[in-house]
């Protein structure tokens, strides 16, 4: 499939990837303050030089100054072209490049989220106008104060405030000429019956809007001034607002979630505000649903674990459990912090502080061990229902994906119930039998011929990507990333040609698209950097390629450490140039050897040796 993948899509794609995660499927990384390190992939080291900035989203090795984003890195594992590297992290994140000409109906779809977006900005500007400065947002600012918020965080998070009028925002989206029908798919305006007119669905509510990935608003929820009922109402499901993926504050929390590596996932609207400002960032909520597992691979490209914050009653419990089984299969380590009965975070924070609340987020369990607790004290001292909490936990257990894990918790498990380990591991066998019969019933539907072939899946969503299945392709002889830093630096205008070539920059250049691009670069620069259009011009196709995959291969991070790159970079070509003289000379001891002629392998040796 070719065609022009466009600027904003490019970086949608970028976006959406976790280059930390990405990286991991290939090199084993480690936290490092706000980095990830590991071995370098690209040359061979034995402590860690190769570093990966997840909130900057680059990567650069200190050892052979290889570096980049997501693109690059994929180029250079995998051998692939940008174009080609975008296409596969924008098919792993689910994004469609929109390369194909669309097809009608496919254009009119994509023309309608476009409008939708327009529609929800203008709601949210209207609603947000009339909570700041409007006399009738008088009661909501009065309300937002009693909640202990004030402009500044009304502002942050752009809530607003629906007037409590049956037709405000249909009246002014009108005025704004937004067609009824696409304000009515957004839920913001319903049909009204038997003749009369459309009507507002937020009316007298306090207004939060919900934030997608990108920063764009796919939804609001509305909260009551007051104690009336329904306390709050959301947007329902449209083309651009799926529940089930979207996660209330991970827009403004997934900086503070990749640099912590946690989450903490509550329920309402006002925890995860009051987390927020208390210094817990790393907080989202759920908007009014459950957990579900989109939600649960969304937040595994951020952290590394879930902390549980449900409400302090049964059905929040419920909902604890719910979560740590989808948390589970997702593979994601949840714990769970206790709160005194009747509390929900925000209620906690706002009387006894976030110093209290740091305290217990130490405290932190795991879910599994309140799941253990739940179950044994609910069945009490009866044999049978002891016996049968005990099943339904062990087979909770199983689901760990480490052996080891499920045996310390089966452990643990003996200890508080009373009943013997060895028997509680027969049931596991027994169970874990079972559960294979079912896996294999599942696995052994045959496949649809219209599914892609195995070397082309990488599964669409996150997480199972890679596993299993590194495609091994043959990376095409290429320039060494050396040498392709090297040039982008001189293409960004962060180096010199002058200073390059008094370093000895472009000696050591070696591969051949490199040299000539170096030559075509240094015909072209002039006292304002280089002459784009001329270079362009005198380039054959095939280097136009190299130079746009050049252009793009620096993200905007190289300036900030220009002199520790070019540096990294001309010890790396220098490196690599005596490599290949030592190899040279290797061949020729070789060739006098056979010859018998000693003297000169003498002159060879000390030659080799030299080069050390
Ligand atoms: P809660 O009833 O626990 O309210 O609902 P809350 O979050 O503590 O609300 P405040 O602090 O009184 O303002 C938890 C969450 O469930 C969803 C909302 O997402 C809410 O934040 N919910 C609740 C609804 O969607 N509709 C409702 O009527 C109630
Ligand atoms: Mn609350």
């Amino acid at each position: 499939m070719t065609g022009q993948i466009s600027e904003d899509k490019i970086n949608e794609v970028r976006e959406q990837t976790d280059i930390v995660e990405l990286i991991s499927q290939y090199v084993s990384l480690k936290r490092s303050g706000v980095n990830h390190m590991g071995l370098c992939p690209f040359h061979s080291e034995k402590s860690p030089s190769f570093s990966v900035n997840s909130s900057r989203q680059f990567f650069h090795c200190f050892g052979c100054g290889v570096g980049g984003d997501v693109f690059s890195f994929l180029m250079q594992t995998e051998g692939l072209t940008f174009p080609d590297a975008v296409r596969r992290l924008a098919e792993r994140s689910g994004i469609d490049l929109q390369e194909r000409i669309l097809s009608p109906e496919e254009e009119l779809r994509q023309q309608q989220r476009e409008r939708l977006y327009r529609v929800n900005d203008v709601a949210a500007n209207y609603f947000h106008h009339l909570l700041m400065d409007h006399p009738a947002g008088a009661a909501a600012r009065n309300y937002m104060k009693t909640r202990g918020y004030g402009r500044k965080a009304a502002g942050e998070y752009q809530i607003g405030f629906a007037l409590d009028s049956w037709d405000g925002l249909k009246k002014h989206l009108e005025e704004e000429g937004i067609a009824a029908a696409d304000a009515r798919i957004l839920g913001l305006i319903r049909p009204g019956k038997q003749g009369r007119g459309d009507y507002d669905l937020f009316r007298g509510r306090l207004i939060f809007p919900v934030y997608d990935l990108t920063g764009q608003i796919v939804a609001f929820a509305g909260r009551v001034l007051d104690d009336s009922k329904p306390k709050y109402i959301n947007s329902p499901e449209s083309p651009i607002y799926h529940k089930g993926r979207v996660l209330f504050g991970l827009y403004q929390a997934r900086q503070a979630m990749r640099q912590s590596g946690e989450v903490l996932l509550v329920e309402g609207y006002f925890d995860q505000l009051a987390l927020f400002r208390a210094g817990f960032p790393q907080v989202v909520a759920t908007c009014g649903t459950a957990l579900t597992v989109e939600h649960a691979r969304i937040l595994k490209r951020y952290i590394q674990r879930v902390v549980l914050l449900f409400d302090q009653d049964s059905a929040g419990k419920k909902a604890t459990f719910k979560a740590m089984t989808v948390l589970q299969e997702e593979g994601l380590p949840a714990v769970v912090i206790e709160l005194p009965s009747g509390d929900d975070p925000d209620s906690f924070i706002q009387r006894e502080g976030a110093e209290a609340f740091r305290l217990r987020l130490e405290k932190a369990r795991s879910v599994m061990d309140l799941f253990i607790d739940d179950l044994l004290t609910e069945a009490g001292s009866g044999i049978e229902q002891k016996v049968r909490a005990a099943e339904k936990i062990i087979e909770q257990i199983s689901g760990l994906s480490s052996e080891l894990e499920q045996d310390l918790y089966l452990k643990e498990l003996a200890q508080r119930s009373g009943i013997d380990l060895e028997q509680l591991k027969e049931v596991r066998a027994k169970g874990s039998g079972e559960r294979q019969q079912k896996k294999k019933a599942y696995t052994s539907v045959p496949i649809p011929e219209e599914y892609p072939p195995p070397e082309d899946d990488f599964s669409g969503t996150i997480g199972g990507i890679y596993s299993g299945r590194v495609k091994t392709v043959e990376s095409k002889p290429g320039w060494s990333p050396p040498e392709k830093n090297l040039l982008c630096l001189l293409l960004k205008n962060h180096v010199s040609v002058k200073k390059i070539i008094e370093s000895g920059g472009l000696e050591n250049l070696h591969h051949q698209d490199a040299l000539a691009m170096a030559e075509v670069l240094l015909a072209h620069e002039t006292a304002s950097g280089f002459d784009m259009e001329a270079l362009v011009a005198q380039l054959d196709p095939g280097k136009v390629l190299l130079l746009s995959e050049l252009s793009s291969f620096d993200q905007g991070q190289f300036c900030e450490n220009v002199d520790a790159i070019f540096n990294d970079c001309l010890r790396a070509l220098q490196q690599e140039q005596i490599k290949r003289q030592r190899m040279e000379s290797m061949d020729k001891i070789r060739q006098y050897e056979q010859g018998g002629e000693t003297e000169d392998i003498k002159d060879s040796l000390k030659e080799f040796t030299n080069l050390k």
